[in-house]
Order: structure tokens, then C-alpha cells, then sequence
């Protein structure tokens, strides 16, 4: 494989870091070519030194004079701003997009880079709730591969590979049920931020640790992977899997069912993503099947977390339901962390956004800005904010 030079978008995020360790450890597979950041200037900055890529971005415009003056004495392009982070995806000096960037925010670069014809290997699951119709549509029409980094989807697309035309009866989608899994309404409605960020298998960025304690992260990878794989929603299950070992697994029509397994470690899915068809050798930890161990399966509690029955709703009735729950969600988890609504409050903002925003069964890309503008306006009323 020659060297493939990626743009990392969210390079000082969980996934951002982890995926610059990885191009660190491959120098002879990966460059970085873009970096960007939101308002952590002083770590763009270190990873810039670093590895000396092209052009740095940062999202927030006060802090462009420090990343501008700290980088002076290289060669770096540095920009800054909104528009910014979605036209640096636009410039031709990169091979293949990781799209780190949490949340909505990604949408436009990630569209920008599918329009140039680069492959995205895509972390921001976001982008596919929101508008994954016209997303996947514009990566047919570029031929540009969409390549999955969330562990569960890549689990299913290494599933699928070799698989051809065979068809799929159903993907079962595992979740570890987070830091609340068995627990009632009664206990979580006294549960705080620092809590919440525990999670008992992954260290990830607070908004997916917080949508992992609420199941609204596997409601999203519900709708994620209705997009990524071509799906019906009645063909997409969530098991809670509290060990974490099983990626996910697919049910093909012959009744057969391929897992995919290892331990818990984002690096695994994400050089996976970067140097896909090829397979890199690591000395990541192995899981020890000699080691004593149990495998356990049950049915989500969607009465306690109602995210995860609210996100099935939106699955079902697709149109820009996504796109309103998404932004109410963002909102609401935004609250959470500033100690600003309690657990639970978080689902009520989703649940009465979603009954508010008037429902487009066939939206335009403008249909969904403009709804998830609408959303977030009504949920930040709802939350005095
Ligand atoms: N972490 C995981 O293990 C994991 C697993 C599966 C999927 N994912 C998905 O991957 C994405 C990234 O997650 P993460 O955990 O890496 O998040 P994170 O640690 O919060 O990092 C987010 C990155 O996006 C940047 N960012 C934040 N807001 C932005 C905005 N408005 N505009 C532009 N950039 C912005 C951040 O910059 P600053 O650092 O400057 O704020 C940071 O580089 C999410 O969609 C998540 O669901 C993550």
C-alpha cells in the first residue's frame, strides 16, 4: 500500500487522537494532511509540530492569531472559522476523510469531501442521521466509498466482506447498556454529569459517553446502519451485550450469523477504516478465550431509556425525524452537561421536539438545515436557554 494521506476533521477529539497514534505508528502507510479542531487550539497546535500536515483548521475564529503565530516558522496553512472547516474539506491534498468531528458539525465537511470524490472513513455518525439519504446518494453518485469507524459498523461491514449479493435477514446491532444498565426511573432521575461520564468499557468524548448512558448512541447506530447498509428498519436489532466482545454481528438469510469480536479499543476499527482492504499488524491486547469469561445477551429496556424507543420512532418514520430528534438530542445533552437538566429531562426535550417540528416526509438538504434549526431553537425554549 502506498501512503495515504488522510484529513483528520476532529483531530483533538477521542477518535481524532486515537487515529493520529495510529498514522504515528505507520509512517510508511499514513500521512496527516489536515488537521482540525474546534476550540482546543493549544493540542492542534502540539499535533501540528507533530506531524507537519498541510493545513490546520480551527473552528473558533478568536483563537486563529495563536494557531497562526504559534505555527509561523512552518510551512502550515492555518484557517479558521465555520466556513472554514467545511472548504478545507474542498481542497484537493488529501486522500481519504476521517470524519471525527462530533455532531451535527460534521455534516457539511463530510458532504464537501463526497462531492471531491474522497473516501470517508466516517466516525461522526451524525451526519447519517441526519441526512443519510442524500449523504449515501451523493457517495453512489461520486463512487465514493463510505467505510465505517464506529465499532459496531465496522463489526457488520467486516461481516459483509466477501459476502457479495447475499442477502442479509437482519444485523444485530450490540450494546453494552452503559453505566445504567438494570437501573429504574427512580434511580436515574438523580443522576449527575460526572456519573454519567463513566462508562464502564470505552473512553470516549462526553456527548457519545452521555448518549451511550441515555441508548440514544445505539438509537442513532439504529439509523446509522439503516443508511450505511441499505437496510429496512425491521431488519436492525439491538442486544445489550455488557462485556463489549461482540462488535455486532449479521444474520444472513440462510439463518447463519456472522460476529465479529475483540476487545473493546477504538484503534482496532479505525486503522481498520483507514487501511481498508488491507489488514495492519498491531500489538494491541488480544482477547484470551482461556481466560474465564461469560458472553451475555438481553433485551434492552426501552420503557426505563426511552431515547432508544424515541430513536426506533424516528428509524420507522424516517423523512427529517432524524434530523429533529438529532439536533433536540445535541441540545438536551449539551444541557446535561452543564449541570443544567437532569437525566431524564434530556428525553423530555427530544420527545416534545419531536411532537413540535413539522414532519417533511421527502426533505431537501436545505429541508434539513432548516429543520435542524427549528429543533434546536425549540428545544434551547425549552430549556431556557
Ligand atoms: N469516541 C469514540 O470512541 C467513538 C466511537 C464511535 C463513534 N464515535 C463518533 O465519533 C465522533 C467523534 O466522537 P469523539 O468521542 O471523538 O468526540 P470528542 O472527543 O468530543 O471530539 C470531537 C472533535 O470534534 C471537534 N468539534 C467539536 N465541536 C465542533 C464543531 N462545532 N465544529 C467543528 N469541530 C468540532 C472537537 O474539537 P475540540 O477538541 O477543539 O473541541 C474534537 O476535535 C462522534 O460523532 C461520535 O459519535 C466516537
Amino acid at each position: 500500500m502506498s501512503q495515504k494521506r488522510i484529513a483528520i476533521f476532529g483531530s483533538t477529539g477521542s477518535i481524532g487522537t486515537q487515529a493520529l497514534d495510529v498514522i504515528k505508528a505507520n509512517p510508511e502507510l499514513f500521512s496527516a494532511e489536515i488537521l482540525t479542531a474546534q476550540s482546543n487550539d493549544e493540542l492542534l497546535i502540539k499535533q501540528a509540530m507533530l506531524f507537519n500536515p498541510n493545513i490546520v483548521v480551527i473552528g473558533d475564529e478568536k483563537k486563529y492569531q495563536t494557531v497562526k503565530a504559534a505555527l509561523a516558522q512552518t510551512s502550515i496553512k492555518v484557517f479558521a472559522g465555520e466556513d472554514a472547516l467545511a472548504e478545507a474539506a474542498s481542497i484537493d491534498c488529501y486522500d481519504m476523510m476521517l470524519a471525527a468531528i462530533v455532531g451535527y458539525a460534521g455534516l457539511k465537511p463530510t458532504l464537501n469531501a463526497i462531492e471531491l470524490g474522497k473516501p470517508i472513513a466516517l466516525a461522526n455518525k451524525e451526519t447519517l442521521v441526519v441526512a443519510g439519504d442524500l449523504v449515501m446518494q451523493k457517495a453512489a453518485e461520486k463512487r465514493v466509498a463510505v467505510i465505517p469507524v464506529d465499532s459496531e459498523h465496522s463489526a457488520i461491514f467486516q461481516c459483509l466482506v466477501g459476502e457479495g449479493r447475499n442477502k442479509i435477514e437482519k444485523i444485530i446491532l450490540t450494546a453494552s447498556g452503559g453505566p445504567f444498565l438494570g437501573k429504574k426511573p427512580n434511580f436515574l432521575v438523580n443522576v449527575k454529569r460526572d456519573h454519567a461520564l463513566q462508562h464502564p468499557n470505552w473512553s470516549m468524548g462526553a456527548k457519545i459517553t452521555i448518549d451511550s448512558a441515555t441508548l440514544m448512541n445505539k438509537g442513532l447506530e439504529m439509523i446509522e446502519a439503516k443508511w450505511l447498509f441499505n437496510l429496512d428498519a425491521h431488519q436492525i436489532q439491538v442486544v445489550i451485550h455488557p462485556q463489549s466482545i461482540i462488535h455486532s454481528m449479521v444474520q444472513f438469510e440462510d439463518g447463519s450469523i456472522k460476529a465479529q469480536m475483540g476487545l473493546p479499543d477504538m484503534k482496532l476499527p479505525i486503522q481498520y477504516a483507514l487501511a481498508f482492504p488491507q489488514r495492519i499488524a498491531n500489538n494491541f491486547p488480544r482477547y484470551d478465550f482461556k481466560k474465564p469469561g461469560t458472553l451475555t445477551f438481553e433485551e434492552p429496556d426501552m420503557k426505563t431509556f426511552r431515547n432508544l424507543a424515541l430513536a426506533t420512532e424516528a428509524l420507522y418514520k424516517g423523512g427529517n425525524m432524524a434530523c429533529v430528534m438529532n439536533a433536540a438530542n445535541e441540545m438536551a445533552v449539551f444541557a446535561f452537561l452543564r449541570n443544567r437538566i437532569g437525566f431524564l429531562d434530556m428525553t423530555e426535550v427530544v420527545e416534545q421536539t419531536m411532537n413540535k417540528i413539522a414532519f417533511i416526509e421527502k426533505p431537501t438538504l436545505q429541508d434539513y438545515f432548516d429543520s435542524d434549526a427549528e429543533a434546536r431553537n425549540f428545544a434551547a425554549s425549552l430549556l431556557h436557554m
